[in-house]
């Protein structure tokens, strides 16, 4: 399994059959969050290399999970802020830390950047993931999503306390 990325200073092109694989999952584990194989077309330009940064896992050809970031500011600046908009892992290969590796893919480009997401409410894996990778709870935003649902804000990495 190999990490690939999508990202300013290191990208790998990606085709449209990965795009297809990327949007499946997308809609597989987000369901009524998924935003469809047109809208991912778009992200994943080369001209759009400023604003978004991907990240995906992939072993002989199957894409197994993605990051997917929104740049706040400028990249250039090494202490900008990065919006995960979503990290998924295909549900066979939940729990073998391929989103660990997504996520600190991230933190070697960028060590010095802050992140932000929110996240449901009710999406316990996905939060404790977070927690476990220095993330704060800042915040909650009442009925975010279509069904009502509300989510919490997140902002991180926090230092260790021995940094
Ligand atoms: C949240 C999500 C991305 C985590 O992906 P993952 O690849 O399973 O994550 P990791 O394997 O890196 O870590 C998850 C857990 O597995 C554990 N784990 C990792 N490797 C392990 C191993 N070899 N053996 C046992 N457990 C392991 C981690 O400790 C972690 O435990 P935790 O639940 O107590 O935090 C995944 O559950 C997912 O895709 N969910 C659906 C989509 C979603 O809701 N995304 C978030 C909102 S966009």
């Amino acid at each position: 399994m190999k990490i690939y990325s999508f990202h300013r200073d290191n990208f790998s092109l990606i085709s449209r059959s990965q795009i297809h694989q990327i949007s499946a999952l997308d809609e597989e584990l987000l369901k009524a969050e998924n935003w469809g194989f047109e809208y991912w077309s778009q992200i994943v330009q080369v001209d759009k290399l400023q604003k978004w940064c991907l990240y995906w896992a992939q072993r002989d050809g199957d894409i197994l999970g993605f990051a997917l970031y929104q740049v706040v500011g400028q990249l250039v600046d090494k202490n900008a802020q990065w919006h995960l908009c979503k990290i998924v892992v295909s549900e066979s290969e939940q729990n073998q830390s391929i989103a660990t590796k997504l996520w600190e893919a991230q933190r070697r480009d960028a060590p010095a950047s802050e992140i932000f997401l929110e996240v449901r409410a009710s999406n316990l894996k996905a939060i404790s993931f977070y927690l476990k990778k220095m993330m704060t709870v800042v915040g909650w935003a009442k009925a975010q999503y279509s069904d009502g649902e509300a989510a919490l804000r997140m902002l991180g990495p926090r230092k260790k306390i021995s940094d």
